[in-house]
C-alpha cells in the first residue's frame, strides 16, 4: 500500500468507527419486549380468560377483616384520589394516553388491561377499575417479570394477572396468597394457589418502582433503597412494616425480627395522612360516618408512622474556645427505605431551627413556613430535585429524567446539617431548638394538582374545598438543647 493509500484507508476505518460510536451512541440500552408487554409503557402482561375480576365487596363477603382493613388505605383510593387525577389529567394532555396509560396501569391495573379506562375522570366505571389498587390486583398476581423488564429491574407494574383460567366445564378463579392453601380454601368461589413472592417485597416491586416511560430514569425507588438496606439483609419485607399496626411495625423496624402471622393486617398505611383527610372528609360530606372514622384511624397512624421514623441530635462545634456551630444530625431510625422515599422530588421535609439567648432573642432561625405557604430560602430539605433533558428544573414524571440534586436519607442512616452559630457578648449559654417538619407537597404544587382535577371531579362538592387550604405540616421530632457559649 502506498503512504497515500494507507492514509485513506486509515481515515476510512476511523470514519467507520466514529459511525459505529455514533449508532452506538444512540441507541438506548433499554429494550422493550413489545411481544411479551404489550401494555408498553406499562409493563403489565394480562393471561385473559373468561374469568373475570372481581370487585373488593365481594371478596369482602368472606373476608370481612381484610375489606375492613384495605377499605379507607391509599390503595382503595389508588385511583380516585384527586391528586394523582389531577396529575394524571396534566399528563394525558401533555404526552396523550398512549402513554399515561402508564400511570393507569399502577393506580388502576384492572382498568388498564380490561380497556375501561380511556383517560382521567372517575365516572361512569365499574366498581372494580374505581377500586384502585384493589384484593384482585395483588391476589390474582400470578408471577412477576422483573428481569424481563428493559432495566432488568421491577417496575412500572411488571407482574401477570391472572384473575383465573377457563376449563372444560367454564372458568374459575384462582386467587394467590403467602400461604399453603388449607382444605376448602375459597369456599367453592375461588381455588387457592401459594406464591412465594407474596410474603415477599417482590410483590410490591412492581408498582413502587417508577422509570420514566422512555428514558428509565427511576423516580420512585422506593424497592431499589429498600433491597440494599440491613432491612432487606434481615428478612424484614415491605409487608413487616406496612401491613401491621403501629406497635408492631416499631418492633419489627428496632428488633429486625419479623411479627407473627396473626398480626399481619391490610392497612398499607404509610405517610400520606393529607390524603386520609381529605378522603374523611368526603365520607363525611356524603354522610358515611363509617368510612370517615376508618379515614381518620389511617391518619393517625400516618401521623403516627411519621413520628416514628427519625432522631435527632444537636452537637456544639467550638473553634478557639468559642460557640462557632452547632451540627444537626437527622438519624432515619425506622423506614425501611430512604426517609423520605417514592416522590422524593414532590414530598417535603426540612429541619427548623431556631437559636436563643438567655433573654429569649433569637439569634438564629431556619426553616420557617411563610405566610403564603412556602418555606423561607434558606430552609435545608431532605429531598430531590428533578430535572428533565435540557437540564432544567422539572416537576411532572413524564418530563424528570434525572435528578439534580438528591439528599434523602438511607436506612439506619443519617445526615449532618451544620449551622454557623456564635453567642452574643455577655451570653454565657444558648438554647437550640430543632424540628424535622414533613408535609406532602410545596402550597403551590398542591395548588397546581388540585387545580388540573377532571371535570367530573367537584372540589367543593365532593370534598367540601372552597379552596386548597394551606397544607398541614406534620412535626416528625422536636429536640431542644442548652449549649455553653465558649468551651
Ligand atoms: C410503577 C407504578 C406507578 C406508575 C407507573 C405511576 N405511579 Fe403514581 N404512584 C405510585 C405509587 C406507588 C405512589 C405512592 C407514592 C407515595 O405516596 O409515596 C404514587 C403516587 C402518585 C401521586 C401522589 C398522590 C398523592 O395523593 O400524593 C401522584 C400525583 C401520582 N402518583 C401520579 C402519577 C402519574 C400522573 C403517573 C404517570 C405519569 C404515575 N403516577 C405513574 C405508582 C405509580
Ligand atoms: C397491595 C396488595 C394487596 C391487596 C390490595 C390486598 N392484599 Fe390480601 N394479602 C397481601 C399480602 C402481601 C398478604 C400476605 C400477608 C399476610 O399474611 O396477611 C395478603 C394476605 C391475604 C389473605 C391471607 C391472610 C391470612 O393470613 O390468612 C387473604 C385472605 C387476603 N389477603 C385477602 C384480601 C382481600 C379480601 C383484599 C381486598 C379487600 C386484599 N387481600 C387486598 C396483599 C394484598
Ligand atoms: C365464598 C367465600 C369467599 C369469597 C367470596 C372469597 N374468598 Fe378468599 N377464601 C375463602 C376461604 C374460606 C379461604 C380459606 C380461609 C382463609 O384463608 O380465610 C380463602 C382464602 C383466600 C386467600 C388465602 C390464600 C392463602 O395463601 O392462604 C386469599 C389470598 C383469598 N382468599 C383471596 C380472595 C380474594 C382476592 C377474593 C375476591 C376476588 C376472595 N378471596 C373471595 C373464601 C372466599
Ligand atoms: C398494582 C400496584 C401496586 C402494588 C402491587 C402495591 N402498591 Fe402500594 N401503592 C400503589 C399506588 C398507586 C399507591 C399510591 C396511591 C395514591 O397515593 O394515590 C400506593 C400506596 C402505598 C402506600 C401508601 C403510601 C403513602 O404515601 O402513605 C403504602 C404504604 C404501600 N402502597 C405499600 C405497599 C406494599 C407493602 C405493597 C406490597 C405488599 C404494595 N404497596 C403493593 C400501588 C401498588
Ligand atoms: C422497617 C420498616 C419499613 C420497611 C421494611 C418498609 N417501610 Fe415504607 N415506610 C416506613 C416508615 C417509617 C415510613 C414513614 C416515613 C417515610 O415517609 O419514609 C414509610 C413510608 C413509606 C411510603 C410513603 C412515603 C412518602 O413519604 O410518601 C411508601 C410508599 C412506602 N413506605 C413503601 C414501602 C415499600 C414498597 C417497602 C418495601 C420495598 C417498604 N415501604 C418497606 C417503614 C418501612
Amino acid at each position: 500500500m502506498t503512504y497515500k493509500a494507507k492514509v485513506a484507508s486509515l481515515i476510512a476505518a476511523m470514519l467507520l468507527i466514529t459511525g459505529a460510536i455514533g449508532t452506538t451512541a444512540s441507541a438506548s440500552p433499554f429494550k422493550v419486549d413489545l411481544e411479551l408487554f404489550k401494555f408498553n409503557p406499562s409493563l403489565i402482561v394480562y393471561e385473559k380468560s373468561s374469568a373475570e375480576f372481581t370487585d373488593p365487596q365481594t371478596c369482602g363477603e368472606c373476608h370481612e377483616d381484610k375489606y375492613q382493613e384495605w377499605n379507607g388505605s391509599l390503595h382503595s383510593m389508588a385511583f380516585i384520589d384527586p391528586v394523582y387525577q389531577g396529575e394524571l389529567n396534566k399528563a394525558t394532555k401533555a404526552v396523550g394516553h398512549s402513554i399515561s396509560r402508564q400511570c393507569e396501569g399502577c393506580h388502576s391495573p384492572a382498568g388498564v388491561v380490561t380497556g375501561e379506562i380511556k383517560g382521567p375522570g372517575v365516572s361512569g366505571l365499574s366498581p372494580v377499575a374505581r377500586a384502585g389498587v384493589s384484593c384482585d390486583m395483588c391476589h390474582s398476581i400470578s408471577a412477576v417479570n422483573h428481569g424481563k423488564t428493559p432495566t432488568k429491574e421491577p417496575g412500572n407494574g411488571s407482574f401477570v394477572i391472572k384473575p383465573g383460567e377457563d376449563r372444560p366445564d367454564g372458568a374459575v378463579l384462582i386467587k394467590h396468597g403467602p400461604h399453603p392453601p388449607a382444605e376448602g380454601c375459597g369456599d367453592g368461589f375461588h381455588e387457592c394457589r401459594q406464591t412465594e413472592f407474596h410474603a415477599q417485597a417482590d410483590l410490591c416491586a412492581s408498582c413502587h418502582q417508577v422509570f420514566h416511560y422512555d428514558k428509565y430514569f427511576p423516580i420512585e425507588a422506593t424497592y431499589h433503597e429498600w433491597k440494599h438496606s440491613l432491612y432487606a439483609q434481615n428478612d424484614i419485607h415491605c409487608q413487616d412494616c406496612h401491613m401491621v399496626g403501629t406497635e408492631t411495625f416499631v418492633k419489627a423496624a428496632d428488633s429486625l425480627v419479623k411479627p407473627e402471622r396473626k398480626d399481619y393486617r391490610h392497612y398499607f398505611n404509610g405517610a400520606n395522612y393529607l390524603l386520609y383527610y381529605l378522603g374523611a372528609q368526603a365520607a363525611e360530606k356524603a354522610d358515611d360516618k363509617e368510612q370517615a372514622g376508618r379515614l381518620m384511624h389511617q391518619y393517625e397512624m400516618a401521623v403516627k408512622r411519621l413520628q416514628n421514623a427519625a432522631e435527632l441530635e444537636i452537637e456544639p462545634v467550638y473553634r478557639n474556645g468559642a460557640l462557632a456551630e452547632v451540627r444537626v444530625r437527622v438519624k432515619n431510625v425506622r423506614a425501611g427505605h430512604n426517609l423520605p422515599t417514592s416522590l422524593s422530588n414532590i414530598r417535603q421535609m426540612w429541619l427548623e431551627v431556631i437559636a436563643k439567648d438567655e433573654k429569649g432573642k433569637i439569634i438564629l432561625s431556619t426553616g420557617a413556613v411563610k405566610a403564603d405557604g412556602s418555606l423561607a430560602e434558606d430552609t435545608r430539605l431532605f429531598n430531590s430535585d428533578g430535572m428533565g433533558p435540557n437540564m432544567h428544573f422539572a416537576v411532572d414524571p413524564w418530563i424528570i429524567t434525572a435528578f439534580s440534586r438528591h439528599e434523602t436519607i438511607p436506612p439506619k442512616g443519617y445526615r449532618d446539617v451544620h449551622y454557623g452559630v456564635t453567642a452574643p457578648k455577655g451570653s454565657k449559654k444558648l438554647t437550640i431548638e430543632a424540628k424535622l417538619r414533613y408535609r406532602q407537597a410545596d402550597q403551590q404544587i398542591a395548588e397546581a394538582l388540585l387545580g388540573a382535577v377532571p371535570k367530573d371531579i367537584d372540589l367543593a362538592r365532593d370534598y367540601g374545598l372552597s379552596k386548597v387550604p394551606t397544607l398541614p405540616v406534620v412535626d416528625m421530632v422536636a429536640l431542644q438543647r442548652e449549649v455553653a457559649a465558649a468551651q
